[in-house]
């Protein structure tokens, strides 16, 4: 059985005030039976790691360069993550594919990177509302899978979320139909190509549009291990919900 995740995305929201959200988050989720990551914007990690300390809650990354270290201005390599605190780091979102050009060659890079450094790369894949309505939902998502995940997978060392870039900050939530459809496929490939053992026992997480009411059914569909939270991961009331419903 795979043990449920719910991973909280802050984005680029949240200032050293924010972190009180830690603390009613603890507070709200004592004994969780799933796994909670929470990805800050770079700044908080460390202060974040350290409010997390003694609680269930893990921090993550959400980005990082594909170097250990070296001449890259304004980057931050996995290893600096590690050094925060970081137990994940969230590669190839696709507001990074959007806004900064990631291909998915770049994102196998630094997935190697940090399984370098000792973390969880949780790597995301997704259409979007052009490719769906073009009925390229399944190439789209398949040919990103096989494309930035690099070979050296584990059970432990990868997650994979699926985050449809129609339903992300959108309100607009996949069907529990649309999210089977997509998570079971992408079982199947993971099956193919790393094993039955492996391909079964990565977590497959949805992202997009999750919040208190839709948890519940989300997390209960067909090869949905969980999920990946943006804006309903930045209240700790909203988010021990989202907890809850993983437990
Ligand atoms: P929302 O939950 O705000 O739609 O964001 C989803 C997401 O992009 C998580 O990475």
């Amino acid at each position: 059985m795979r043990k449920k995740l719910a991973a909280g995305n802050w984005k680029m929201n949240g200032l050293k005030a924010s972190l009180t959200e830690i603390a009613a988050l603890a507070k709200a989720c004592p004994a969780p039976n799933c796994d909670i990551l929470i990805c800050p914007p770079a700044t908080l990690l460390a202060g974040m790691a350290d409010a997390c300390s003694g609680t269930p809650i893990k921090v993550g990354g959400q980005d990082c360069h594909a170097a250990a270290s070296g001449a890259h201005t304004g980057d931050i390599s996995a290893s600096m993550l590690a050094d925060a605190g970081a137990s994940a780091v969230i590669l190839g979102h696709s507001e990074r594919r959007a806004d900064h050009g990631e291909t998915s060659a770049d994102v196998a890079v630094k997935v190697v990177s940090v399984w370098d450094a000792g973390l969880t790369a949780i790597i995301c894949i997704g259409e979007t509302l052009e490719d769906r309505d073009a009925g390229r939902t399944l190439d789209v998502v398949g040919e990103q899978l096989s494309s930035s995940v690099p070979e050296g997978v584990t059970a432990e060392n990868t997650v994979i979320a699926y985050e449809p870039v129609w339903a992300i900050g959108t309100g607009r939530t996949a069907t529990t139909a649309q999210i089977a459809e997509v998570h079971d496929f992408i079982r199947g490939k993971l099956e193919t190509r790393f094993g039955k053992v492996t391909g079964n026992g990565i977590r497959i997480l949805y992202g997009g549009s999750v919040n208190p009411k839709n948890a519940v059914e989300i997390f209960s569909t067909s090869n949905v291990d969980g999920g990946l939270v943006g804006g309903a991961s930045l209240r700790a009331a909203d988010f021990a919900m989202i907890v809850n419903a993983a437990d």
